[in-house]
């Protein structure tokens, strides 16, 4: 590859060349008879002393570029300088150049020149105010750097793109979407800009949710905070999310619920999966946006917490989705529902317990004991169940079970879910299978000795085993 340095070598030879004519026009003048004050004299000395002036100006052009512009301003500010920028200082270097040459040169007044010039100026600059108030805004916004090329900004009408140059009459915006958008500097200095990466690259972005007056203040903070809580992205950030009330409204109160996000473009994709997770926890929590219009609103009141109640969650955990009308309703009035606060324990490893649990609202995390502290192994979400493991084999607690949110479960005790798994063969299945698979995570030994052997059938000869533990701890038959 050609090193960029090549790029100073023509200037620097067309210099070295007008020295040397420079020094040697006295004897090639004298050599071709040429007489000093002639014509061929004035030719030879104005284009060997003009060709210096210039040749240093594009010297000092080309050194800049590679030693400023893209040297220490790169390593300074780690973005590059703007077109604006270094097109004013080659400017300025060249039209100094021409006025050396001809103030010196050409022996002419250069004050002339500039009295002359200063009266074109004023008429050509009427007739292009709008450019030059671009060029001016622009020069404003190179010296003051109320952004960096490469920020991602936020102009008057929503605009939102990453700075990709500022040139003498615009500012270069690419937006998500691929489309750049032109703003001319002029008025874009008149805007109000929002600075995404300044003073840092993270910020706070937000989610507006009317719900329901029958919602409390603690469950909308369940279903809200935990569908932060669970983004990874979110979680990495150092101040955690929260929720606040933008306003009772005449349809319900307006939850704002706020979250830290890393920089500018993974906004949309954070918070799509914050949506999607309001949406699940809205669904499991049987909660459901209240109608937009107050007429609907009056003549219809909303449906009550929970909406169908105990049954109708059951009806949407998937494990569940295989009972009929009356399991249902049999199961739904056996249940407890319990509360706890982020932080608590529900289970904990090494305790006898023969109940079942399902996350109805909020974020569970599962805990296992080591050597060297507990290991998170999972992280359930609303509709997961847990406690299968003794509930169905009789062993004390395999794990620590802990809201990481304030969260909502229902239990079921074994005397609740016993008459039913004794008639649903296809239920204990379901169970052995999640029970399975949660053991092998659990045991790296397990896990060693199915990778080693073929990993499937470990998995269903491990599964077979533990139903049979399961068939003989509930004295159930064997299927048909
Ligand atoms: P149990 O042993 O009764 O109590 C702790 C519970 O944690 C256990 O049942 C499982 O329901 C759950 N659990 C254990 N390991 C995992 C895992 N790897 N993934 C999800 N849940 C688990």
């Amino acid at each position: 590859m050609r090193s960029p340095w090549t790029r100073i070598v023509g200037p620097l030879i067309v210099f070295a060349l007008s020295q040397v004519a420079n020094f040697a026009w006295p004897s090639v003048t004298a050599a071709t008879g040429a007489e000093p004050g002639g014509i061929t004299f004035e030719i030879i000395r104005v284009t060997a002393q003009g060709s210096t002036w210039l040749a240093a100006a594009f010297v000092a052009i080309r050194l800049l570029d590679l030693v400023l512009w893209k040297g220490i301003i790169v390593r300074r500010t780690g973005a590059p300088a703007t077109r604006l920028l270094t097109d004013l200082v080659n400017g300025i270097i060249l039209v100094s150049a021409l006025a050396g040459v001809i103030a010196f040169v050409l022996d002419k007044p250069v004050t002339g020149l500039i009295a002359t010039s200063g009266v074109a100026v004023a008429v050509v600059g009427f007739a292009l105010k709008s450019m030059i108030s671009d060029l001016f805004s622009g020069i404003a916004i190179t010296l003051e750097r109320p952004f960096n090329i490469g920020d991602w900004v936020e102009i008057t009408g929503g605009i939102v793109g990453q700075v990709t140059n500022v040139s003498w009459r615009a500012t270069a915006l690419m937006q998500q979407n691929g489309i750049c958008v032109m703003v001319p500097n002029g008025r874009l200095s008149e805007m109000v800009l929002k600075v995404y990466d300044r003073p840092a690259k993270a910020w706070r972005d937000e989610i507006e949710i009317t719900l329901g007056y029958e919602i409390s203040a603690h469950q909308a903070e369940r279903i809200l905070l935990s569908a932060a809580t669970d983004v990874p992205e979110i979680m990495a950030q150092a101040k955690r999310p929260d929720v606040k009330i933008g306003e009772f409204a005449a349809n319900g109160v307006k939850w704002r619920l706020r979250y830290w996000v890393p920089d500018y473009p993974k906004r949309s994709s954070i918070r799509y999966a914050v949506q999607r997770n309001i949406l699940r926890n809205m669904h499991f929590a049987g909660v459901e946006a209240p109608p937009q219009r107050i007429e609907t609103f009056v003549t219809q009141p909303p449906a009550s917490v929970g909406s169908g109640g105990t049954k109708a969650f059951l009806g949407r955990v998937s494990l569940f989705k295989m009972l009929d009308e009356i399991e249902m309703a049999e199961l739904a009035a056996n249940v407890e529902f319990r509360l706890i606060l982020a932080g608590t324990p529900l289970v904990r490893a090494g305790d006898a317990g023969d109940s079942l649990f399902v996350i109805k609202e909020g974020l569970c995390d599962v805990l296992i004991p080591g050597a060297d502290g507990d290991r998170s192994v999972a992280h359930l979400k609303p509709g997961a169940f847990f406690g299968e493991m003794s509930l169905l084999t009789g062993a004390p607690r395999s794990a620590t079970v802990r809201a990481s949110t304030d969260s909502m479960v229902i239990e079921i005790n074994k005397a609740a879910i016993q008459p039913i798994l004794a008639r649903r063969d296809a239920l204990v299945e379901a169970m052995s299978r999640v029970l399975a698979e949660r053991q092998i995570q659990n045991d790296r030994s397990q896990i060693e000795t199915a990778a080693a052997n073929d990993s499937q059938s470990a998995r269903q000869s491990l599964s077979q085993q533990l139903l049979g533990r399961m068939r003989s701890f509930f004295g159930l038959g064997v299927a048909a």
